[in-house]
């Protein structure tokens, strides 16, 4: 755990090492002072008040060394304070990479706020970590391990008395973090939900308006509070138990200060040396104080960096090759060679720990999507996928863009297997214009950006224009620069969809996914855009998911897919000639009523 953490300051070993010579010679000077006492008393029961020179001496000793102490603390603390925050960027830099480096199965099983509230804390934890056992605890400890071998080497019994008062104090402390941890654990899970609980109403607010849903969710959130509430009062009483430790310490040093007092009146210590162990003690005093708190806020940050550890342990489960190969001049050929496809739930669950057993709401079943499925989408052509909803259509898009690895099979783009190819280069080759249509909180032209950074202005409103989107753009107070809300709250579904279509035309991959790119818009916007796509999707690959048949007609090959294979395929001519699902569905949907009235729908 230490050395793990001691891992993570690797870039930062230079200040860590300068920190603790700092720590030493501090712990060090400290040790002066008392030494001097004993000098001076001894001096002045001896001769009394004659040795002016050695006294004023002394007494400059002491005071040369308290500034230097002064210094060099305020010193230690500058660098401390600093490296802190630096350290803390560093992890959060590293937790924000490892994030981004995570597959998308991870993201769909773990609650987003979940994993936030835990990076979050577990930072936090791991700095407390640092600062309270580096920056508080080992300077305390050097000061009194370095006091205590003075004083041991006066007067040896004094360390019996140490350890026969610190081995209660132990037992009962330990006793008190056993149980202590279990009840933080428990916390730590409950803020977790709390906060992710929190999270998911903020995002959900329209819907929990919409079913009037307020009242319910309060409830919710008092649980929770209520529950925290009882755990937190759990803890306080536990840690009630830490009184009988300090009662032992106490006890201790006062068997240490009446022994040495005895000591003296026996005439075996000078008062000098009398007034210096009184000191010495004082010192050791203090950590000793210390030690109980920073143990328990050591532990307690154990529970969390732990947390923070496990997010960090998460494997990336879609690796890149060893030697990626590259496609010189790309078509555009995607070949799937009998692909299987499985949604796994258990994977992440049992490595991130976060199942909880016995537990019937939570038993997911894996979800097996695809078998034994072979197509090819040729390239320069428009291949379309259609088919009932749920059976698999994104999935094939996820699939294309290596979201997702097949279970069984090889899927390959002008004949190199996926798996070969940089993510990157992959990514970059294939354009997804998905289902949702995600945009962030920015301006309408950042969003447009993030497709292509360079992008001039002019090749931005062209975008537009042949997404459709420039007309209701040009409406907007500032135009391009206008900021929508929160995933883009502020347009429509229609909006939306035209200017995520806009990204994708800035981009102008070779090959362009359009998953219901066009459904939430009006007839008579869909026949634009169907058109303007047309003349941008000419010689590229293209792959088209549709419900509504009537914008695939065109495409050169139509796959139907149901119950987790490829029903039928073909140009729409084929398909119709065919009489299987997709004339039908095509039937029903150019308002060809023959069947519907045999299912008894119309009259
Ligand atoms: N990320 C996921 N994790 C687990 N199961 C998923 C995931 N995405 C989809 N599924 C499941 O896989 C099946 C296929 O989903 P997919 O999204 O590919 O369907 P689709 O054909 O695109 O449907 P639609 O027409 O409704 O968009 C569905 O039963 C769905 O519940
Ligand atoms: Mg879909």
């Amino acid at each position: 755990m230490f050395k793990r953490i001691f891992g993570y300051t690797k870039p930062y070993r230079r200040t860590l090492y300068t920190l603790a010579v700092l720590i030493a010679i501090m712990a060090g000077l400290q040790q002066v002072s008392p030494f001097v006492s004993k000098l001076i008393t001894d001096l002045l029961v001896e001769e009394g008040l004659t040795n002016f020179s050695t006294l004023a001496f002394l007494l400059g000793l002491v005071l040369i060394a308290k500034l230097i102490q002064t210094g060099l603390n305020r010193l230690t603390w500058f660098i401390t304070n600093i490296f802190v925050v630096k350290f803390e960027i560093h992890l959060k830099q590293l937790g924000f990479d490892h994030l981004m480096s995570l597959p998308m199965s991870y993201y769909n099983e773990q609650a987003t706020g979940k994993v936030m509230s835990k990076l979050d804390r577990g930072v936090n934890r791991i700095i407390n970590i640092v600062n309270n056992s580096g920056m508080h605890f080992l300077p305390s400890v050097t000061s009194a391990l370095i006091s205590f071998v003075i004083a041991i080497n006066y007067e040896w019994r004094l360390a019996l008395l140490i350890v026969i008062g610190f081995i209660p104090y132990i037992i009962i402390n330990r006793w008190r973090f056993e149980k202590n941890n279990k009840l933080e654990k428990k916390e730590y899970k409950l803020y977790d939900n709390q906060f992710s609980h929190f999270w998911e109403v903020l995002n959900s607010m329209s819907l929990i308006k919409a079913f009037r849903a307020e009242g319910y969710e309060r409830t919710r959130l008092q649980e929770f509070f209520s529950k925290y509430l009882a755990l937190r009062e759990e803890m306080e009483s536990n840690t009630n138990k830490s009184v009988a430790g300090d009662f032992f310490l106490e006890l201790m040093l006062w068997a240490m200060y009446a022994y040495i007092v005895w000591l003296s009146w026996q005439g075996q210590l000078s008062i000098g040396t009398l007034v210096m162990l009184v000191s010495l003690i004082q010192l050791m005093r203090e950590p000793l104080w210390q030690l109980n708190w920073i143990f328990w806020e050591i532990k307690r940050a154990q529970v969390g960096a732990k947390d923070f550890f496990k997010i960090m342990d998460v494997k990336e489960q879609i690796p890149e090759p060893q030697n990626p190969q590259s496609i010189k001049k790309l078509k555009g050929k995607f070949e799937f060679e009998n692909i299987s496809f499985i949604y796994r739930h258990e994977d992440w669950a049992a490595i991130t720990g976060f199942k909880k057993k016995n537990n019937n709401n939570y038993q997911q079943k894996n979800l097996a999507v695809l078998k034994n499925v072979s197509f090819v989408i040729k390239p320069g052509e428009m291949t379309a996928l259609v088919g009932p909803s749920g059976a698999g259509k994104s999935t094939i898009a996820s699939l294309l863009l290596r979201f997702f690895d097949p279970d069984k099979g090889k899927i390959t783009l002008d004949g190199v297997d996926l798996k070969q190819l940089s993510k990157k280069d992959l990514r970059s080759y294939v354009g997804l214009v998905s289902q949702d249509s995600y945009l962030f909180a920015a301006s309408i032209a950042e969003n447009l950006r993030y497709a292509k950074p360079a992008a001039s202005r002019q090749e931005m409103e062209e975008a537009c224009k042949i997404a459709y989107a420039d007309k209701f753009i040009g409406d907007l107070p500032n135009g391009l620069d206008t900021e929508i809300g929160e995933r883009g709250i502020k347009l429509s579904g229609g909006q939306r969809q035209r200017l995520s279509i806009a990204r994708t035309v800035l981009a102008n991959p070779q090959i362009i996914i359009l998953d219901e790119a066009t459904s939430s818009l009006d007839s008579e916007s869909e026949l634009y855009i169907q058109r303007a796509l047309r003349k941008l999707l000419r010689n590229k690959t293209s792959v088209v998911i549709a419900h509504r048949l009537s914008t695939i007609q065109q495409a050169n090959k139509i796959i139907v897919l149901k119950d987790q294979g490829i029903l039928e395929e073909g140009t729409h001519q084929e398909l119709l000639k065919k009489k299987g699902l997709y004339a039908q569905l095509f039937d029903i949907q150019s308002g060809q009523t023959k069947m519907l009235k045999e299912w008894g729908l119309v009259q």
